[in-house]
């Protein structure tokens, strides 16, 4: 048994790691630390609400006193809390340099003195920049971010390797592709997508539409990240990819195909400013190192993420009208 410290638990993929940590952990205590920002949404982990062994502490990563009281017997930090959206980041980069660098730099101290045993750090892809249509990103691609996002995660990632290097501290970083998956807040692509098809509003695309991203099912980078808690190796950096790689466009075609909606539903908006061409990842060392490979094809993936958002209406309904928001001023467990 092993007590596990989250932080970003109510956002997309911190909320399902901690459903599927849960499943298959079911022992395993977690303290869930999230600020429920408007990204943070209490509905995506309330299902653990009252349980022996769960505990969800509304709070800054940036309150150091709080962090250092919270490291006390934890066991392995898993860091997902972060300012997470590119197009926000153009509009105010200074809050994402708060959140990731500052507050990611709080946090590793806070670990590093409660002797913490491994801390994860989940990063992105995009810290190594765009790709023209051949390769893919390795571990040893040079950082070259180019969104105020990218470059406050690459931020946290120098942090973190110096925090291995300087004090021999055991992080591991983890930088992952596009995410899709249930409980995705609809400003990023697929659920914003999904969510308009299903009102049958007009769907934007950004430029030509033909950007390249590759996809990865949340829970195979759960299952990376579950992997790299049990093996991977401190001071040492895993990509992880699902080898879906797809345009904008086709993922779009593919969402409307499956809910039987027409192509017309598409509407081409002004390009994103510094917008990537393309990412890609090689993952060939978690799988070689670690053993891990995905689970999901892309429509595979997909489909249960399609049936997801038909089946919860509730939530999505509470999301579109705002009433999710509600919990932030009640909650200070
Ligand atoms: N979504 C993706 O496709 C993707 C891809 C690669 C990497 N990542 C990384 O994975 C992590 C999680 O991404 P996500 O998509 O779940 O993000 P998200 O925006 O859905 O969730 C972020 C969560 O962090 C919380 N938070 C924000 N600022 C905080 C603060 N100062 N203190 C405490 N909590 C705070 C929010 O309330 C929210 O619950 C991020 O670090 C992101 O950079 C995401």
């Amino acid at each position: 048994m092993q007590s596990l410290l989250v932080t970003g638990g109510m956002g997309f993929i911190g909320s399902n790691f901690i459903h599927y940590w849960k499943k298959h952990h079911p022992d395993d205590p977690i303290i869930n630390v999230d600020l429920l920002t408007y990204a943070g949404n209490r509905d995506n982990a309330r299902l653990f609400d009252g349980q022996v062994g769960y505990q969800f502490v509304q709070s800054d990563i940036g309150d150091e006193a709080l962090m250092m009281k919270l490291m006390q017997g934890i066991d392995v930090v898993v860091h997902f809390a972060a300012e997470s959206h590119v197009d926000r980041s153009i509009h105010d980069p200074g809050h994402f340099v708060r959140t990731n660098v500052v507050g990611t730099q709080i946090l590793l101290e806070a670990a590093r003195r409660g002797q913490v045993k491994k801390f994860i750090h989940i990063s992105t892809d995009e810290v190594y920049g765009s790709l023209g249509v051949e390769g893919a990103f390795s571990e040893v691609t040079p950082l070259a971010p180019n969104s105020p996002y990218s470059a406050s995660k690459a931020g946290s990632d120098l942090l973190v390797r110096a925090y291995y290097e300087t004090y021999g501290f055991p992080a591991v970083i983890t930088r992952c592709s596009n995410n899709y998956g249930p409980r995705q807040f609809p400003e990023k692509l697929i659920p914003l997508l999904i969510t308009r098809a299903l009102r049958n509003e007009k769907i934007p695309l950004y430029g030509d539409g033909l950007n390249v991203r590759d996809w990865l099912y949340v829970d195979d980078h759960c299952s990376a990240i579950e992997r790299v808690i049990e093996a991977g190796v401190p001071g040492e950096v895993y990509n992880v990819g699902g080898q879906n790689e797809r345009t904008n466009l086709e993922v779009v075609q593919s969402i409307l195909r499956l809910l039987g909606k027409p192509e017309s539903f598409i509407q081409y908006v002004a390009d994103r400013l510094g917008h990537d061409r393309r990412y890609a990842i090689d993952s060939s060392k978690i799988r070689r190192e670690l053993g891990w490979a995905p689970a999901y094809s892309f429509e595979k993936g997909l489909q249960k993420t399609l049936e997801w958002y038909v089946r919860e209406t509730e939530w999505c309904a509470r999301i579109a009208d705002g009433s999710y928001r509600v919990d932030k001023e009640a909650d200070h467990t």
